[in-house]
């Protein structure tokens, strides 16, 4: 039996798809206010049975921040995947965010090594790799660093990160994946889904930042290996391309038919934008759309390295133009 938190995310719905169509016995973690509709949703977008195969889940109600009932889901459980997490750039989520991602994976590492699971996958990201700042490639030895300049999304995930090195020092046999920003069929109000939403909004503003970008079934690809494999205590950084967002938000534009946003957002610009943002979901209690990290992180050119995932399991990365363009028609099918 395999356990997955995080079953309803983008992430975690893919992973489950690919593990019960192999005939994987898998158990899902949700909590009550989830929504499990997401996960048959994509299913359907795959599968000719999404239903049969989504009645294959063992759905198991909880939350990570309880250790008990962590223990108790990984009864008779032999792998966990660990993909539950917050992903913010909001102010107001910090305290929860750094909570959900650092203790839950605290909890995770723990329970696991009181049940004696044989292996772990813990979803990390590349927010927990340190930034050269265009001064070449990030790999998997760039250390994080503190600075004011992180996120607190990025000081979650090294945190977290480290509860999993930490359990590996106290004999947990664990594998990491660092994915840079994931695109893929999902709920695009949630997680990094929202970047396809704010083109199709009619976002008008690019910046000249640059990252890396995968495709959410390289990332569950290369999980799956990973943990099939003898592979443990080694880190892999998940991503296909280094693009700048002014790409990446033309290519969505191009296959949603819209027009490409076209107005140079300097950092001066997004630093009046947030601001106003800030006042503006304030006033209406409303979620901001540009946040004093998101408009930073727009601006920060970091380059990614692949090539130890590409040598260890001779992985092959879709196209980020592929993935967009799929990724766009389920979210027109879903709008119909
Ligand atoms: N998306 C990206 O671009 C990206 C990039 C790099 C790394 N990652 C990492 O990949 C993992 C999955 O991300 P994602 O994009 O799939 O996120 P997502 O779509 O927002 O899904 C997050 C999942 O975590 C669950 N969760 C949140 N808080 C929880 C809690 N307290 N207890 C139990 N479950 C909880 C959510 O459950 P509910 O459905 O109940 O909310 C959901 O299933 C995360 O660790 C994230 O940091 C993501």
């Amino acid at each position: 039996m395999i356990l997955i938190t995080g079953g309803t995310g983008l992430v975690g719905s893919h992973l489950l798809y690919e593990l019960v169509k192999k005939e994987q016995k898998v158990r899902a973690l949700k909590r009550p206010t989830s929504k499990t509709e997401n996960v048959l949703k994509t299913f359907r977008y795959y599968s000719d049975n999404p239903e049969e195969l989504f009645s294959k889940i063992e759905w198991v109600e909880g939350d990570v921040s309880d250790i008990t009932f962590l223990e108790d889901a990984m009864q008779g459980v032999s792998k966990v995947y660990h993909c539950a997490a917050m992903v913010s750039f909001e102010t107001r989520d910090r305290k929860k965010m750094l909570e959900t991602n650092i203790m839950g994976t605290a909890n995770v590492v723990n329970a696991c090594l009181g049940t004696k699971i044989e292996k772990l996958c813990f979803v990390s990201s590349t927010a927990a790799l340190g930034d050269k700042s265009g001064a070449g490639l990030v790999d998997e030895s760039t250390i994080w660093k503190p600075s004011k300049s992180h996120s607190w999304y990025s000081v979650s995930k090294f945190k977290s990160e480290m509860e999993v090195w930490r359990g590996m020092e106290e004999g947990l046999k664990a594998v990491i994946v660092n994915p840079s920003v994931v695109l893929g069929p999902g709920d695009w109000n949630r997680s990094s889904g929202r970047i396809m939403k704010s083109v199709w909004d009619g976002l008008k503003f690019y910046t000249l930042g640059v990252t890396g970008f995968v495709d959410v079934r390289d990332v569950v690809k290369a999980m799956i290996e990973l943990m099939e494999g003898e592979i443990i205590g080694e880190r892999y950084i998940i991503s296909s391309e280094n693009l700048s967002y002014k790409e990446v938000f033309g290519m969505i534009a191009n296959a949603f038919n819209k027009k490409p946003p076209n107005i140079h957002a300097t950092p001066f610009l997004t630093s009046i934008a947030w601001r106003l943002d800030w006042m503006r979901s304030k006033i209406l209690n409303k979620q901001a759309l540009v946040t004093r990290e998101s408009a930073r992180s727009g601006h920060r050119k970091v380059y990614f390295s692949n090539q130890k995932i590409k040598d260890i399991i001779g992985m092959e990365f879709r196209l980020l133009i592929d993935t967009i363009q799929e990724t766009a028609e389920f979210f027109l099918k879903e709008k119909q």
